[in-house]
């Protein structure tokens, strides 16, 4: 059933929901609250500070091989709120070459289940309201990251799509929540996206086997699938459409949108913080995602 009008704080407007469906992302401004978008600031930080990056696998050479113990590390991130740098912030011998506060790159990827401030805000009644108008049944947080963009240092995301990494059976349902904590400009590399790019399908699917056990220390990857140049092909780059959004303004991201944001060279930075949900009323978890949960801690859907 259509929603007509928005009733409820969340609930999206059928001409929002018509936008979505046509462009495969939509513009929410004012989504969080000053409150909100100060708190997830705050705690970020908060957690950056308490933060030790000599326990960290990317600065600790031991016997095991330095890649298989980062990709473990990653693989794993689902079930913690694990520290991911920026290229180049460890020199060769494992040590930090800028300052802790400059060469965190993100946060993930179990913020809204771990962490009482990211949980709060994507289990609110507004996120509820949010994902149940665009027709979610059970609407699921499986990722959550915490974007710092870095002044200067804040790399590129290359374009790519969402269901990528985070595939659904038998029907794709992947929706990303992603909301601007500060604003957003295209000195500070803010979003771009591909209007009705979701209408082509996913290009490329991430696959990860981690024989047995689940071990991530066994787990090897492998990709389906290729994309296509977005950015090289004038044509399609300049469909791209900057996203100049304001703190406490939310994108929705339709999984098989293409989007991406390029390196942020200004002085300021560009925080972001992004949840992603599957609908378990119609869909599975792939099993081959990236990511897979530890006995114990499953994904929880909204209540
Ligand atoms: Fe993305």
């Amino acid at each position: 059933m259509m929603v007509s009008d928005a009733s409820q704080p969340g609930e999206l407007t059928s001409e929002q929901i018509d936008k979505f469906r046509k462009d495969g992302f939509l513009v929410l401004p004012d989504f969080a609250s000053p409150d909100e978008v100060h708190a997830m600031l705050a705690r970020a930080a908060t957690l950056v500070t308490e933060f030790d990056p000599s326990t960290h696998p990317k600065s600790i050479f031991s016997t095991k091989d330095q890649k298989r113990t980062s990709d473990a590390y990653f693989l794993d991130s689902g079930n913690e709120v694990s520290f991911f740098f920026e290229e180049g912030a460890f020199d060769s011998d494992g040590k930090m070459a800028v300052s802790k506060n400059h060469a965190i790159n993100k946060l993930g990827h179990a913020l809204h289940d771990l962490d009482p401030v990211f949980s709060s805000f994507s289990r609110s009644a507004l996120m509820k309201a949010l994902t149940t108008s665009l027709g979610m049944r059970k609407p699921t947080p499986v990722q959550s990251m915490y974007i710092f963009k870095q002044p200067r240092v804040g790399g590129e995301v290359s374009a790519h799509q969402d269901s990528t990494f985070l595939h659904t059976s038998p029907v794709k349902t992947c929706l990303g929540v992603w909301v601007a904590l500060e604003d957003c400009t295209l000195e500070n590399g803010c979003l771009w996206a591909l209007p009705g790019s979701h209408f082509d399908g996913v290009k490329k699917r991430m696959l990860v086997e981690r024989g047995e056990n689940d071990d991530p220390e066994q787990g090897v990857t492998s990709f389906q699938g290729e994309y296509p140049d977005w950015l090289g092909e004038t044509n399609t780059k300049t469909k791209f459409v900057p996203l100049l959004t304001k703190a406490g303004t939310a994108v929705l991201l339709h999984g098989e949108n293409v989007h991406y944001s390029a390196p942020n060279h200004s002085a300021v930075s560009r925080h972001a913080y992004s949840v992603h949900f599957i609908d378990q009323a119609v869909s599975t978890w792939d099993d081959t995602n990236w990511m897979k949960r530890r006995d114990g801690f499953p994904f929880r859907a909204l209540e």
